[in-house]
C-alpha cells in the first residue's frame, strides 16, 4: 500500500512537472512571438512611391538609390526582417491608379539573357492593345548582384522603352545583395549540391521581393519568365478566365504548365506569399513551396486555363547546374499563339 502510494505521488509529481513545463513553453511561444511579428510600415510605402516619381522626373537611367535612415544592416540577417520596401530600388514612374494586372518578370544574367529579356518585353508590348497597356504594369526585376550589369541592362531597356517607363507601363527594379539573407552554408536538403541550394534559395528570395514590391500595383499579379512569348490577346483570355472562376474561391490561376510561368494571384495574397517564401527560402524550390502555400490557404488543386498563354523561348537555363548540361528547350504543348485579329 505504502509502495503504491509512493508510486502514485511520483506519478502525480511527474504529471505536474510536465504540465508546468508545457505551460512555460506555451507562454514563451505566445509572449515571445511579439518580436518576430513583421510589421508593414505603410508610411515607408508612401515615401517610396513619392521618391520614385521625383527620381523619375530627374532621370530614368539612374537607378533609384535610397537608404533607410535607421540602419537596417543589423537586422538584415534575421529572415523576418528581410522584406523591406526600402531595399528595393526602382526605375520608372509609379502610377497612382491601381490597374488590372501586374506582369512580373524576374531576370538573371546568363548566356543571351539580356537579349531574351528585351525580346520578351517587346512581345508583351506588341501583344497588348493601347487600352490594355493603360491598366497593365510590367515589373522587371534585374535579379543580379552585379549592379554594373544591371545598370547596363537598364540602360538598354530605357534606351528602347523609355516612353513606356515614362508612362508607368514599365518598372525596373533591383535589390542590392546586402539585403538578401545568407545564401552560403545552407542546409543541403535533398542532398542538392551547395551551388544548387544557393541558386534555388536565391530564387525564392528574388520572388519574395517581387511579390512584396508588386503586392499593391494592380488588382492581379501574374509571374512569367524573361524568355517567354505570350499568345495574341492573352490579356483578354486572362480576364475571361478570372470571370469564369468568379464563383470559386481561388488564390492562384495558372496559364502555363511550365515552372513558375503564368501563375496569376490576387494581389491581396502576395504579401503572405512573399513572407512564406522568405520563411522557407532555404528549404525547397519555389515550385514546391507554392504548392504548400496554396494548400495552406485552402486551394487544394491547380486551376489551369485550358490553353497555355505563354510559350517558353529560351534555351539557356538561369540555373548554373542546368545550363552546364547545355541548351535545353522546354515546350508547352497546350500553347496556342492565336491570331492577331482578336483585339
Ligand atoms: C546593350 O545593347 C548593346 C547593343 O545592342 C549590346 O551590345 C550590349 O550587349 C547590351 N548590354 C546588355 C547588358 O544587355
Ligand atoms: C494600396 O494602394 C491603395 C491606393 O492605390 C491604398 O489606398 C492602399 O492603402 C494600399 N494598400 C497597401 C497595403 O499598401
Amino acid at each position: 500500500m505504502a509502495r503504491e502510494g509512493r508510486m502514485y505521488i511520483k506519478f502525480v509529481t511527474g504529471c505536474l512537472f510536465y504540465m508546468l513545463l508545457f505551460t512555460v513553453y506555451f507562454l514563451y511561444m505566445i509572449l515571445g512571438d511579439d518580436d518576430s511579428v513583421v510589421t508593414i510600415d505603410e508610411s515607408e510605402f508612401a515615401v517610396s512611391i513619392n521618391d520614385h516619381q521625383r527620381d523619375f522626373s530627374t532621370t530614368i537611367q539612374k537607378l533609384h538609390q535610397r537608404e533607410k535612415q535607421n540602419s537596417v544592416d543589423n537586422l538584415i540577417h534575421s529572415r523576418w526582417n528581410v522584406l523591406d520596401l526600402g531595399s528595393v530600388q526602382v526605375a520608372g514612374r509609379w502610377r497612382q491608379k491601381r490597374g488590372f494586372l501586374t506582369i512580373g518578370i524576374p531576370s538573371v544574367k546568363r548566356a543571351r539573357g539580356a537579349e531574351y529579356l528585351l525580346q520578351t518585353i517587346r512581345y508583351i508590348i506588341s501583344r497588348t492593345t493601347l487600352k490594355e497597356k493603360e491598366s497593365i504594369v510590367l515589373l522587371v526585376f534585374l535579379a543580379n548582384f552585379d549592379t554594373d550589369y544591371n545598370a547596363a541592362v537598364l540602360k538598354n531597356i530605357s534606351a528602347r522603352y523609355g516612353d513606356y517607363m515614362n508612362s508607368g507601363f514599365l518598372l525596373v527594379m533591383q535589390v542590392p545583395e546586402k539585403y538578401y539573407p545568407p545564401l552560403t552554408n545552407l542546409k543541403r536538403n535533398y542532398n542538392d549540391p551547395p551551388n544548387q541550394v544557393a541558386w534555388r534559395s536565391k530564387q525564392n528570395v528574388d520572388y519574395a521581393f517581387m511579390f512584396f514590391y508588386g503586392r499593391n500595383i494592380s488588382e492581379y499579379y501574374i509571374q512569367i519568365e524573361d524568355d517567354v512569348m505570350p499568345a495574341f490577346g492573352f490579356v483578354k483570355d486572362i480576364r475571361a478566365f478570372i470571370l469564369k472562376n468568379y464563383k470559386n474561391p481561388w488564390v492562384c490561376l495558372e496559364f502555363s504548365l511550365l515552372g513558375f510561368i503564368g501563375k496569376l494571384f490576387k494581389s491581396g495574397v502576395l504579401d503572405k506569399l512573399a513572407r512564406y517564401l522568405i520563411l522557407f527560402y532555404d528549404e525547397q524550390p519555389c515550385d514546391w513551396l507554392i504548392n504548400y502555400f496554396l494548400s495552406s490557404v485552402t486551394q487544394t488543386r491547380h486551376i489551369y486555363n485550358r490553353k497555355s498563354l505563354f510559350q517558353h523561348k529560351g534555351i539557356w537555363s538561369s540555373s548554373s547546374e542546368k545550363s552546364k548540361q547545355g541548351p535545353f528547350k522546354a515546350y508547352d504543348i497546350y500553347f496556342r499563339e492565336g491570331k492577331l485579329n482578336n483585339e
